[in-house]
């Protein structure tokens, strides 16, 4: 069995007992996993965890693709696609549902109100999309009246996002809203009840919180959510102790 295929199997494991047991995984540590001996040789191991080479031209290129896709019924109305941006590599990605109107007109993530909202919620733990982060969603063309994405929508895109997060190999998820946390962990459970937990996606720590829309709507989710953002910067200091060194010196270390 190959390190990937077992890291899989364990967050698998992992994430389903903390559902079913409501224990909490932050103090969830990721399992160091080789490949058997047999299956393949160590040099592609090291390969394998190395960055990938030219990470920003492969992201050019899964941002075509994605512009040509029409595998699923959103490719019709949609004015231009939204792949994602930001730092490349990054030590965070950040994920949320689908472009609205605003993300739609323009071809970036996040620009409208929920996304001024989240750009505060990052530099209030010190990461931005111009220094550390990497902001993309489950879909990449938005649903017609912001509605959530339909489980065919979502299916049809993730194999962009899984090319996203190969290449782009980010330290931490920061899962924002329901569609998100659905849509990566296959649950059902709401986010009022996982939020603020670590669940281990892939072998990378994931985290969700409320989606910024949620906040507007519903002041009273602010405090949890800024608990949630606490909790997250904590697990980030212990994997990426200087990850505060890029934002405090406006991206140019
Ligand atoms: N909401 C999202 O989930 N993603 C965007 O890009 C914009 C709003």
């Amino acid at each position: 069995m190959t390190a990937q295929e077992k890291s899989l199997l364990y967050s698998l494991l992992n994430n389903a007992d903390c559902l079913y047991s409501g224990r909490v995984s932050s103090d969830f540590a990721p399992a160091d996993f080789k490949d058997d001996a047999d299956i393949a040789a160590p040099v592609s191991v090291a390969v394998q965890d190395a960055a990938v080479p030219d990470a920003a031209a492969e992201i050019k290129k899964i941002a075509l693709d994605i512009a040509q896709c029409t595998g699923c019924v959103l490719c019709k109305a949609r004015t231009n696609t939204v792949p994602g941006i930001g730092k490349i590599p990054p030590v965070v990605l950040v994920i949320g549902e689908g472009p609205g109107a605003d993300e739609d007109r323009t071809g970036e993530p996040f620009v409208g109100k929920a996304g001024q909202l989240l750009d505060k919620m990052l530099a209030a733990i010190q990461l931005s999309r111009e220094d550390n982060c990497f902001i993309a969603n489950i879909v990449k063309c938005r649903p017609p009246a912001n509605r959530t994405p339909l489980p065919e929508e979502a299916q049809a895109c993730a194999k962009f996002l899984q090319a996203q997060i190969d290449v782009l190999k980010p330290k931490m998820i920061l899962a924002v809203g329901n569609t998100a946390l659905h849509n990566l962990l296959g649950t059902t459970t709401g986010i009022k009840k996982l939020h603020g937990k670590f669940f281990n996606y892939q072998g990378i720590p994931l985290l969700a919180t409320f989606h910024p829309s949620a906040l507007l709507r519903d002041e009273s989710l602010k405090r949890p959510a800024w608990e949630d953002l606490k909790i997250f910067r904590s697990k980030l200091l212990e994997i990426v102790p200087d990850y505060q060194t890029s934002y405090l010196n406006g991206g140019s270390v």
